[in-house]
C-alpha cells in the first residue's frame, strides 16, 4: 500500500529531525497503537528509545512473554527494552478492593509510579511518546462517553510525571485501520495488528470485585480456552465460506470472572466455586453494542473446557446484555 509506505518513511524522517540526538521514551502497553509508535521510533532512532513495558499482573494469557518476544532483546527491533515485573505490587495494592472505580484509580495511579521510577532511572529524557490515534483526539476533546461512565485511565491529559521537553504522537492523524496498515508493513505479527480491543485497567475490570492472583489464574485461563475456540471456529467458517467473515464475528469477546460462588457436582463431590461469565459482542463504535450469537456448540464446547480444565470454576454463563443498559466491560 503505497500511501501507508510513504506515511511510514515520511514518519521516520520527522522523528529524526526533530529527535536528533534527544532520548526518547515510550510507554509500551503491547497494544497496537504503542507498538506501533514504538516500531516507528526504532526504526528512526535505534537505541535512542527506550521502551517501558509494565506488566500489572493483569495481563491475558502469556501476552507478558509476547510483548517481550516481539521487542525484548531477542526480539526483532533496535531499541531498549525494560520489562518492569509489577504483579505483587499491584495485587498488594488492589487487595480487599472491591469497589471498581477504586479499582480502576488504584491501578491508574500504580502505573504512573512504576513508570516514574523507571524514568528516573533512565535519567534526562527529552521526548515522550504518545501512541495517540485521531478517534482519541476526538474522543478526548468531547469528552467521549466512555470516558465520563468510566474513568479512562489512559486518556488523557499530557503526564507530568516524567520531565520532558516535547511530546511525540506519531499516529495523530490516523485511523485504527490505518494503523493496523502501517503495523504490517513495519513486520509486526498479525496477531498482535489485529489484536481485540483490552482495556488500560486489564483483567482488573474482568474480575468483579476483589482481584488475586489466584483469580487473575483463573480468568486467564477460562479467556484463553474461550478465544482459542472461538478463534477456531471463526477460521473455520471463513474456509467453508471463501474466506467470508461469519455473521456472528464478534468484534469483542472475553471471559470475565463473576464473584458469585454457587454449589455444584464434579464426579460424586460437592463443589463451591466461582461462575465464569462469557461476553461476546458487536459494536461499530463501542458506544452502543448487541451481544453476538456465538454458535450453541461453540458456546457447550467452551463450557464444557472450562469446567474441566480451570481449577475453581463449577459454572459458565453467556452474558446476553446489550449496550446500554449494560457496558461491553464488567466494571
Ligand atoms: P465499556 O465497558 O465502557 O467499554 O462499554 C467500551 C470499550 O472501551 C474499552 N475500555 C477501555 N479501554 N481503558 C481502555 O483503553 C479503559 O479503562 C477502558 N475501559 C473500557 C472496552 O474494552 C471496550 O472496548
Amino acid at each position: 500500500d503505497w500511501k501507508m509506505d510513504s506515511f511510514a518513511n515520511e514518519q521516520i524522517n520527522l522523528i529524526r529531525e526533530k529527535v536528533g540526538d534527544g532520548k526518547v521514551l515510550l510507554a509500551l502497553s503491547g497494544g497496537v497503537d504503542s507498538s506501533v509508535a514504538a516500531v516507528l521510533l526504532s526504526k528512526a532512532i535505534g537505541k535512542q528509545l527506550t521502551c517501558v513495558f509494565v506488566d500489572h499482573g493483569l495481563l491475558r494469557k502469556n501476552e507478558g512473554d509476547e510483548v517481550e518476544n516481539i521487542f525484548g532483546p531477542n526480539g526483532n527491533y533496535d531499541l531498549n527494552f525494560i520489562r518492569v515485573n509489577a504483579q505483587d505490587r499491584y495485587y498488594d495494592k488492589l487487595k480487599g478492593v472491591e469497589e471498581p472505580e477504586k479499582k480502576r484509580k488504584i491501578i491508574g495511579e500504580e502505573f504512573i509510579r512504576v513508570f516514574e521510577e523507571e524514568a528516573k532511572k533512565i535519567g534526562k529524557v527529552d521526548f515522550l511518546v504518545q501512541g495517540t490515534i485521531y478517534p482519541d483526539v476526538v474522543e478526548s476533546g468531547l469528552g467521549g462517553e466512555s470516558a465520563v461512565i468510566k474513568s479512562h485511565h489512559n486518556v488523557g491529559g499530557l503526564p507530568d510525571y516524567v520531565d520532558f521537553k516535547e511530546i511525540i504522537e506519531p499516529l495523530r492523524d490516523l485511523f485504527k485501520d490505518e494503523v493496523r496498515k502501517v503495523g504490517l508493513e513495519l513486520g509486526l505479527p498479525e496477531y498482535l495488528v489485529f489484536r481485540q480491543p483490552f482495556p488500560g485497567p486489564g483483567l482488573g475490570i474482568r474480575i468483579i470485585g476483589e482481584v488475586t492472583g489466584e483469580k487473575v489464574k483463573i480468568v486467564q485461563d477460562a479467556d484463553f480456552i474461550y478465544r482459542e475456540e472461538v478463534g477456531n471456529a471463526l477460521k473455520e467458517y471463513a474456509e467453508a465460506n471463501n474466506g467470508a467473515d461469519a455473521p456472528w464475528k464478534p468484534d469483542q469477546y472475553f471471559a470475565a470472572l463473576t464473584n458469585m460462588r454457587s454449589v455444584g457436582v464434579m464426579g460424586d463431590e460437592r463443589t463451591y466455586d466461582y461462575a465464569v461469565a462469557l461476553r461476546a459482542v458487536q459494536t461499530i463504535d463501542f458506544m452502543t453494542a448487541e451481544s453476538a450469537q456465538i454458535p450453541w456448540e461453540v458456546l457447550q464446547k467452551v463450557m464444557n473446557r472450562i469446567i474441566n480444565e480451570v481449577k475453581g470454576v463449577n459454572r459458565v454463563m453467556f452474558d446476553l446484555t446489550s449496550k446500554p443498559p449494560g457496558t461491553i466491560e464488567f466494571e
